[in-house]
């Protein structure tokens, strides 16, 4: 039962549905505080209260001589500072006395069905005004006219609440805007853990899990992107909780550019959490009737572990967030030629390539990188979103029409977002790029960030793209994007305001891709940042696929794709088979495990298939049909993780439709080891009354779950891999 109610006596908001209670209070002062957030209560009787304390050096309210009620320790929903609360605040509005002090009182509520979009921004949405139900909490400051709109929404079939947070200036004087945070929750008494998933270029979302400490743990991106190394998205966990049980919440902010985390744990073991845009050198001037807009953060609670906190998001941003006409649909098996010909490559070099492809039953065929301008290396070109003339004979426009006729579709590789100095663009336009006037600009591999904050900049690539795509055609882009911001400044910009060009950035992107999913419905987009750099929620309103690393060795990816699985579902997750030696760690694995570790993502190749063996190419048929047989089941099933990578030299994971009728299991372990212990692999999410037939043995639902049964004990030498496919036996 979906319901947010305001009990006038108590004067307490209570959001829930079966699955979990959130409880906001007004306290004296019109402080909005905060009560409860966790597992459902079915009715607050009110009794619950902050305990009143008089605390040394805790001050009271302006105008109170109530010495027991301080802003210093009580739980809030939004704080500020310098009115008592010396914790983090969730925001730090800059006014024209110089101060960033506030005092926000709650001013008025709202209360409806559905779920309003955000102008601007991704965000979930919903489809029909009864799946979710929204408070409005607006908050007043007087003194200078402000208000802040608290936005809750909870969804009638998953335990998420969304979150975002407007400001709008009704004074009479501009502010500046230094940090306005999507969120803020504060924690009674509880001793958290906390997991987040950090790493670099080729070891993305490596999942960290440590105590929460007294003080301030930040954890962001200034990079002007989601980032490889700090993604959006971290949970609090209790210090027991597994995968399969305790309590532990998560927080996915819904956004692609730098972003910050504060996780503040007080003296009183209060712990509070803040997320949203990066306030480091944020600077939103906001005149008299203007609103800024924060991004959303999808807040998830589980009371049976990590995989059930994971089960909810994937549901959710499969559900609520993936959008157009491939949300819950099968994506295709591809192949790339990246990894095959770097950018060595003509037509005969890719036929050969798609030939073998359409043998294998491959679907799709993607040309990566090098197409264009005069792109014969990474130092040239981007920018000049023209064929390369002469590279293939044939032309672009001919060669998709050769790859259609041979049954597959076609896919091309673009990086809008970018300039290489040795372009026909940057001749034309130098100052297009991201630069400060006067100032040297920082290359990153040999290339600079187009200043996608400027409407001629975006129209001028938009123009480029839609040439093309009215000339050749194409089923599906790899959007990618490979430096990071640096000398970041607008040129159109007044200096006071130069703090706001990386999120105007990320506002011209969204509007980009907007646009062009809108004029290109039928294309799939998958977007890319050297692998997984900008692998983010925000992402995926607009490309509902993800490269996910451009590391593709199967043992690291175990990793990668494990960390990936906490909050992004299967479905989003690119995941390719390549060459042995491994481009990224030399490598030799079998391609056994190669395909078994790829598969359990959105499935594709990644290497010349025109110079395999025959063998070999008999072995990828097979898995081929294997994935697209059971492809529903992997990119839409329920993903179970079994064995953790980061917690031995075993990996284990599961896939069973929502029917419980069949499931498959895939274990990996990375190295041989004599005398090995026999394994006993126990499954989790089987029907326990079912019987299931799992290589022509029978086996209970319920034994599979409580004895287990054994791996192979024959299974030799390192990076062996097995794979079970289970079937309810009618
Ligand atoms: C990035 C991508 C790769 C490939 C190259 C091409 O690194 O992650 O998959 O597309 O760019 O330059």
């Amino acid at each position: 039962m979906l319901a947010i109610q305001f009990d006038e006596q108590t004067q307490t908001f209570h959001l829930s549905n079966d699955e979990i209670s959130y409880l906001l209070g007004i306290e004296e002062g019109e402080v909005l505080s905060h009560l409860y957030y966790g597992k459902k209560i079915a009715q607050y009787h009110g009794n619950f209260r902050y305990p009143r304390i008089d605390r040394s050096f805790s001050p009271n309210l302006p105008g109170s001589k109530n010495r027991s009620f301080s802003l210093d320790t009580v739980l809030q929903e939004y704080p500020g500072f310098g009115g008592g609360d010396f914790r983090t605040p969730a925001h730090q509005i800059r006014q024209s006395d110089g101060t960033i002090v506030t005092d926000f009182k709650v001013k008025e509520h709202q209360i409806f069905s559905g779920k309003p979009s955000l102008e601007g921004l991704p965000a979930t949405y919903v489809q029909d005004s009864e799946e979710a139900q929204t408070l409005l909490v607006i908050l007043e400051d007087r003194f200078r006219g402000l208000e802040l709109e608290l936005s809750y929404t909870i969804f009638c079939d998953s335990p998420v609440i969304a979150r975002n947070t407007r400001l709008i200036n009704k004074g009479t004087e501009k502010v500046v805007v230094e940090k306005l945070a999507s969120l803020a929750i504060d924690f009674p008494d509880t001793p958290f853990e906390l997991i987040h998933l950090n790493g670099t270029w080729a070891k993305e979302r490596m999942v960290t899990r440590e105590a929460l400490q007294p003080g301030i743990k930040i954890l962001d991106s200034k990079r002007g992107s989601s980032s490889h190394q700090q993604n959006p998205f971290v949970c609090l966990a209790s210090p027991t909780m597994t995968e399969e049980t305790g309590e532990v919440y998560g927080f996915c902010l819904v956004y692609s550019g730098s972003h910050e985390t504060m996780i503040e744990k007080d003296p009183y073991n209060q712990t509070r959490l803040t997320m949203g845009i990066n306030s480091f050198d944020f600077r939103w001037v906001l005149e008299p009737n203007e609103a800024f807009q924060s991004p959303e953060v999808l807040m998830s609670f589980s009371d049976k572990g990590l995989n059930a906190l994971s089960h909810s998001y994937h549901d959710l941003l499969n559900e609520h967030l993936v959008r157009g006409r491939f949300k819950k649909q099968e994506r295709p098996v591809l192949i790339n030629n990246w990894e095959a010909t770097y950018f060595n490559f003509d037509e005969d070099k890719l036929l050969a390539i798609v030939d073998e492809a359409e043998k294998m039953g491959i679907e799709l065929f993607v040309l990566d990188d090098g197409w264009f301008g005069k792109r014969e290396s990474d130092r040239t070109s981007l920018g000049d979103w023209y064929e390369n003339s002469g590279k293939i004979k044939m032309g672009l426009a001919n060669l998709s029409k050769e790859i259609h006729a041979r049954g597959l579709k076609f896919g091309i590789w673009f990086e809008p977002e970018m300039i290489s100095e040795d372009s026909e663009l940057y001749r034309a336009h130098p100052d297009w790029a991201l630069q400060i006037p006067g100032r040297g600009m920082s290359l990153g591999r040999d290339q600079y960030v187009l200043d996608f904050s400027r409407e001629e900049v975006r129209a001028h690539i938009y123009q480029q793209m839609k040439t093309f795509f009215d000339e050749v055609p194409v089923d599906y882009v790899k959007w990618d994007m490979n430096r990071n911001m640096t000398e970041v400044y607008s040129k159109k910009r007044a200096p006071e305001e130069q703090g706001s060009t990386a999120h105007r950035y990320m506002l011209g992107l969204y509007e980009f891709m907007e646009n062009l999913i809108a004029e290109y419905p039928t294309i799939l987009f998958e977007s890319c940042s050297g692998g997984g750099g900008r692998f983010d929620a925000g992402m995926l309103y607009y490309m509902p696929q993800t490269w996910t690393s451009d590391n593709t060795d199967a043992i690291a990816r175990l990793k990668i794709q494990y960390g990936t699985s906490l909050v992004y579902p299967v479905s989003t997750m690119g995941s390719h088979v390549s060459a042995i030696p491994n481009h990224q760690t030399s490598r030799k694995t079998s391609l056994a495990i190669r395909g078994n570790v790829a598969m359990a993502g959105v499935f594709g190749y990644e290497l010349d298939l025109s110079t395999l063996s025959t063998e070999e190419k008999v072995e990828m048929k097979a898995q081929v049909a294997f994935y697209k047989e059971h492809r529903s089941l992997i990119q839409y099933g329920r993903f179970v993780r079994l064995l953790s990578p980061f917690e031995g030299n075993e990996t284990a994971w599961m896939f069973i439709s929502d029917d419980k009728k069949e499931a498959l299991v895939f274990y990996y372990r990375v190295l041989a080891e004599a005398s090995h212990p026999p394994k006993c692999l126990k499954l989790e999410g089987l029907a326990k009354e079912k019987v299931y037939m799992m290589e022509n043995q029978l086996f209970g639902g319920d034994e599979l779950m409580n004895l287990g049964f054994y791996i192979d004990p024959s299974l030799s030498g390192d990076y062996a891999t097995q794979l079970f496919y289970l079937k309810e036996n009618n």
